[in-house]
């Protein structure tokens, strides 16, 4: 019986809904972060040890979100996974992402580790969340109208976080929930040419996909102070999406959870305040 998840990455697009759900499902998040402000809270920094042993006290299983300042996850996060396995943690969950395979970079190491060391784990390997349209590209659209890639007619099945969330939970809470990798993703796959047809519609103003080359769009990124081998890697990712690496839609969402994933537009509409800001600058 799980009563207790260390939720990393607690106050994140994932976590915080993570936690949320978990709540409702009578089990108790323990919410890491950096700035612990509230009684659920506990202050995690992922290269800081001593920070590890408060936040995994008690813990029957652990929602894993890889630092994001940083690159070199497995070296970061190896100390708290062994000392989890040592401890008799019963599930480990690593949120890593669609476009990242075993062996591959960032979260690609951790894959492995698990793999070979865990008694039980799940890698949720979703595409790109729907949530980047009310947050990192938010600015862009309500200031200049525009949404950056370089994925040209690229397809990409964006997933709703919730739904995430939802799968994480139940891979958390349900005793048997079997170790594998999951890839998730949303209904449909678009280019960002019908996102931002889509959006336009919504937010009654004209939005267009802007298209960057990959060296244009890993700059953009290093400017908002991304490091500079995390905004190329993320940069190469938008190359790969051209070449349609990301056009595909999984039914593992609903196979999970029991319902169908969130469709862009309902989210959209969901979200359509976010819409409403006036520019800024
Ligand atoms: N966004 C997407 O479309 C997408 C798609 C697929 C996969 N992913 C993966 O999802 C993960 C999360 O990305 P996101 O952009 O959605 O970020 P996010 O989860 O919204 O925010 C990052 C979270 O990580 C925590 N964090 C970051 N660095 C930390 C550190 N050094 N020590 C402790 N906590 C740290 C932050 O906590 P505090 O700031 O509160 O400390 C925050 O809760 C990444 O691994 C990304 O590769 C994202």
């Amino acid at each position: 019986m799980v009563d207790r998840v260390l939720v990393t990455g607690g106050t994140g697009k994932t976590g915080a809904l993570v936690a949320q759900q978990l709540t409702a499902r009578g089990v108790e998040p323990r919410i890491a972060t950096r700035n612990a402000t509230m009684p659920e809270q506990v202050r995690f920094e992922w290269g800081d040890v001593a920070s590890h042993r408060t936040a995994l006290e008690g813990v029957d299983a652990i929602y894993l979100v890889a630092p994001t300042d940083r690159t070199d996850h497995l070296t970061v996060m190896r100390p708290l996974l062994e000392q989890a396995v040592a401890q008799g943690v019963a599930q480990l969950v690593l949120l890593s992402a669609s476009s990242i395979d075993e062996g591959g970079p960032m979260m690609g190491e951790v894959h492995g580790w698990l793999n070979a060391n865990a008694p039980r784990w799940t890698i949720l390997r979703p595409s790109w969340f729907m949530q980047n349209f009310v947050t990192q590209h938010l600015p862009s659209i309500i200031n200049e109208g525009c949404i950056y890639s370089a994925t040209k007619h690229g397809r990409i099945p964006f997933i709703d976080a919730a739904d995430i969330a939802a799968v994480a939970v139940e891979a958390l809470v349900d005793p048997v929930f079997g170790s594998g990798e999951r890839i998730l993703t949303g209904p449909e796959a678009l280019s960002y040419d019908e996102v931002a047809d889509r959006i336009t519609a919504v937010a009654q103003r004209p939005v267009h996909h802007c298209r960057l080359s990959v060296e244009q769009l890993a700059r953009r990124y290093a400017g908002f102070g991304i490091p500079e081998g995390y905004a190329d890697t993320l940069a190469r990712m938008d190359d790969a999406i051209s070449y349609g690496s990301e056009d595909r839609t999984t039914t593992e969402v609903e196979q999970i959870t029991g319902r169908m994933p969130t469709k862009l537009t309902a989210f959209l509409a969901a979200h359509r305040e976010a819409y409403q800001g006036r520019q800024s600058g």
